[in-house]
């Protein structure tokens, strides 16, 4: 009895003590962002000022392209040779006749011994073919998007959640439709777009084990043990999978591979951010509330830091990006040049008024210091009148919406994206 007292008392002072380490290094006072000069995208290394399209495809984009490889994400080291698909099933009556389903899994290593990415794929039956179609990572397996019971179990490391059904880092059975308020399936399917989903633990397990599992040591030269200062961390990782995912796309009579719209919420917005700038082949990126190393601007250092993230999760970025922790400044990048690098496409940022830990002013204006490069290219990007009001989304080719509420993928989200959508990728 009294032992338990004691273990509680000593349990509630650790929690205290880490939210009053918490409450000094975190800001969300905006008088306490630090003045900033942020990097110009329009403006090469040696100054000069890029001013023709030709300029920014030859020589800024590139540049811009390699500090984030090199410095932040890290880059993805070769090409698989073997890497091959394996249609595992196919119905076409899924959902009630809705639907055809597909479930096929890419094998990094062309056997059942690598690492493998189980896609799961929505095709909207009344739709005509080929489609285009929003490509999202799911955390805790695909059987959690829809309640469908055709849909494989997740078999990789999955972090535990009793509330979800996953115990001992396994998918159960409980876990079907857990995760259904993100994925509005059927509304997806009858707008006329396919889904396409895969679990990012797939393609690197989401924890710290020194980049021992997932496909990283796929690339090792003999004796590396692991990835060097400049090569990929997880969120690069996940983003090479779904680009893997989109060669598989590339395949399918059913998607039209030019109308893929890659999707992610919080670290996987990141990744859909990220995944867009190296992989031209997207034609859409939608963000969603992805905060810090998304689409806030990293200077501002409100709510998540460099240093708190690069600490929190030190297997996300690559070893390089751990210079700058607290060192914001002496980045030679921030986050605007990264939605920069998806221009001309189409780009979506979210935000929510109760999620300051994303930082929502830094990712709107984020969009606005991107937005030179969306015209020199000839498009709108964030048009001139936008403003951060919640509830009003505004669509330009780069999008963004607050809305009231909380960090989640919510039916508002998804309603905003198929609008957004429905702009670009329907014909
Ligand atoms: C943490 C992390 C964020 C991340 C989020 C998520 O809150 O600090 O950077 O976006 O997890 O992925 O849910």
């Amino acid at each position: 009895m009294v032992k338990t007292f004691f273990y509680i008392l000593f349990g509630v002072l650790l929690l205290w003590g880490d939210n009053l380490l918490l409450a000094q290094q975190i800001n969300y006072d905006e008088s306490k962002v630090p003045a900033y000069t942020l990097p110009d995208p329009l403006v090469m290394e040696n100054g000069v000022k890029v001013t023709t399209p030709a300029q920014w495809w030859k020589q800024r984009r590139s540049a811009i392209l390699k500090i984030f490889d090199e410095n932040v994400y890290g880059k993805v080291p070769g090409k698989l040779q073997h890497i091959t698909f394996r249609v595992r099933e196919i119905s076409r009556k899924a959902l009630d006749g809705l639907a055809i389903r597909k479930q096929v899994t890419v094998l990094f290593t062309g056997n059942d011994s690598g690492p493998k990415m189980d896609l799961l794929i929505y095709i909207p039956n009344s739709s005509k073919k080929p489609l285009p179609a929003f490509l999202g990572l799911n955390f805790y397996g695909n059987q959690t998007v829809c309640k469908d019971t055709g849909i494989f179990l997740c078999r990789s490391w999955v972090r535990n959640n009793p509330d979800f059904g996953i115990y001992d880092h396994r998918a159960t059975g409980a876990s079907r439709g857990v995760r259904a308020s993100r994925w509005p399936v059927k509304k997806i399917l009858a707008s006329g777009y396919a889904l396409v989903t895969a679990c990012y633990n797939d393609i690197d397990p989401d924890f710290d084990d020194g980049f021992q599992n997932g496909v990283q040591p796929l690339f090792y030269k003999p004796g590396q043990q692991r990835p060097a200062p400049d090569e990929w961390g997880a969120i690069a990782a996940w983003a090479w999978g779904l680009s893997r995912a989109l060669d598989y796309l590339e395949t399918d009579p059913d998607i039209d591979a030019g109308r893929v719209a890659v999707m992610g919420h919080s670290r996987l917005g990141k990744t859909a951010l990220w995944a867009a700038a190296e992989d031209q082949r997207f034609a859409m990126a939608i963000s969603n509330m992805s905060g810090c190393g998304g689409a806030a601007l990293s200077r501002r250092q409100y709510g998540e830091t460099v240093e708190r993230i690069n600490t929190s999760f030190p297997h996300w970025f690559c070893a390089n990006f751990k210079m700058y922790n607290d060192h914001e400044d002496a980045l030679p990048v921030d986050q605007h040049e990264l939605i920069a690098l998806i221009a001309p496409r189409p780009v979506y940022i979210t935000a929510a008024v109760e999620d300051r830990w994303a930082d929502p002013k830094g990712m709107f204006l984020a969009a606005r210091y991107a937005t030179p490069v969306y015209r020199l290219l000839g498009k709108t990007g964030l048009p001139d009148h936008a403003e951060m009001i919640p509830g009003k989304p505004v669509m330009g080719t780069i999008g963004f919406h607050i809305r009231p509420g909380m960090h989640d993928v919510t039916s508002y989200d998804w309603q905003q994206f198929l609008l957004f959508a429905n702009k670009f990728l329907k014909k």
